[in-house]
């Protein structure tokens, strides 16, 4: 029997969910040929060397394991790249995807005609369980946001849970933005073709063992997939993120500034200067955790990449100073030169920082 469908399931953290995930993949897909590839970012739990003692005895069951990496999206899209099979399906390994619907997606897919097949918790029949009233209000407005900006006609677009033709996945694969945690979306909007969609409803169950990784830092990955989607053909992500919190990073300033300076009743050089201090360590601990949030420093590297982002950031300063006196001393228009300085000056902090702070290499 020839391979029919390869299970993808990214982890971190998962080791006690594999033997109980695999078993039920077991039981439901007892009449295709299957197999199951966990991607993992080096887990310290030691999920991979799980994975691996599994598919010793299991050649159905493969293991990408990836260093120095993280990322829920570019897991799924190695894990899919990695295999042959002509159907790819995309689930959590903690159990609280329902995989009884995994042979209604096959089905939809190999006899229906339909090229995605989706697993929906906002249809009848469907449901989030016993989920805190936050979490249901933030996945409504994310939904809601992507039906409007993105024109998505999916229920539940957020759905971490599909199943997808290879050649369907393959004429999206270069378009993809692999940011985050939202692959599904990511596919759907940029397959250069509209998918031809069926949903299937299901119970989104607790999850099993381990804890959830979905966390605040979700909320910014989202706004980049939708910077992305949108304008990122003409901007880089990053940069946008890098401006945003730059903006957030004169809002500090200026209360700081305030503070010391009305509060504490110290000199104007003073205020100024604690303001510049605290505003860089801002904008360098926000970058750190959400624009490189996938090469994050910690440790000893937090402390000199602090000290090269100021350095890098005071030049920045200097330029934006130059430039809008320059502009200023030739034009005369204030906001103009002040705004033009401030582009120079985020630009260039934006690609010193990239270049010296956060370079693109595998940092363990
Ligand atoms: N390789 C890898 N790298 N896997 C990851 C990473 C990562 O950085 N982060 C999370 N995972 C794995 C988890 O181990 C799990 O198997 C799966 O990705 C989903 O992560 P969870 O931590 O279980 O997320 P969740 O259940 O809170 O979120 C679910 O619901 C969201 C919608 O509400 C997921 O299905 C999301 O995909 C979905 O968007
Ligand atoms: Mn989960």
């Amino acid at each position: 029997m020839s391979l029919k469908l390869s299970v993808i399931i990214p982890t971190f953290n998962e080791l006690d969910n594999l033997d109980e995930i695999v078993k039920r993949l077991e039981l439901i897909l007892n009449k295709v040929s299957w197999e199951v590839i966990f991607v993992d970012d080096d887990s310290p739990d030691g999920t991979a060397s799980k994975a691996k003692e599994i598919s010793l005895s299991d050649s159905r069951v493969r293991c990408i394991k990836r260093i120095g990496r993280r990322g829920l999206s570019s897991a799924c899209v190695e894990g899919i790249l990695s295999s042959s099979a002509p159907y790819v399906a995309v689930m959590d390994a903690d159990l609280q995807h329902d995989e009884g619907i995994l042979p209604l997606m096959l089905h939809a897919l190999e006899n229906e005609k339909y090229e995605l097949a989706v697993g929906t918790r906002y249809m009848e029949g469907g449901g989030v369980g016993d989920w805190e009233e936050s979490r249901k209000q933030t996945s409504q407005i994310a939904t809601i946001i992507s039906q409007k900006i993105l024109g998505v006609s999916l229920s539940d677009p957020m759905s971490g849970f599909f199943m997808i033709k290879r050649e369907s996945f393959d004429l999206c694969v270069y378009r993809l933005s692999n940011m985050g945690f939202k692959i599904l979306l990511d596919i759907f909007v940029s397959s250069p073709k509209k998918l031809v969609f069926k949903e299937i409803p299901f119970q989104f169950r607790q999850r099993n063992a381990g804890e959830s990784k979905l966390d605040q830092r979700v909320i910014w990955d989202y706004f980049l997939l939708l910077v992305d989607k949108t304008i990122g053909q003409y901007i880089p992500t990053k940069l946008v993120s890098f401006a945003c919190i730059g903006a957030m990073g004169v809002g500090v300033h200026l209360m700081v500034l305030g503070f010391v300076l009305k509060i504490l009743q110290q000199p104007f050089a003073w205020a100024q200067s604690t303001a510049v201090i605290l505003a860089m360590i801002f904008n360098f601990n926000l970058n750190n955790i959400l624009t490189y949030r996938d090469q994050k420093l910690t440790g000893f590297k937090f402390y000199t990449g602090l000290l090269k982002f100021m350095l890098a950031c005071s030049v920045g300063a200097l330029a934006n100073v130059g430039v809008a006196s320059v502009i200023y001393k030739d034009y005369g228009y204030w906001i103009f030169s002040g705004m033009a300085g401030v582009l120079v000056g985020v630009v260039w902090n934006y690609v010193a920082t990239s270049l010296i702070v956060w370079p693109k290499k595998i940092n363990k």
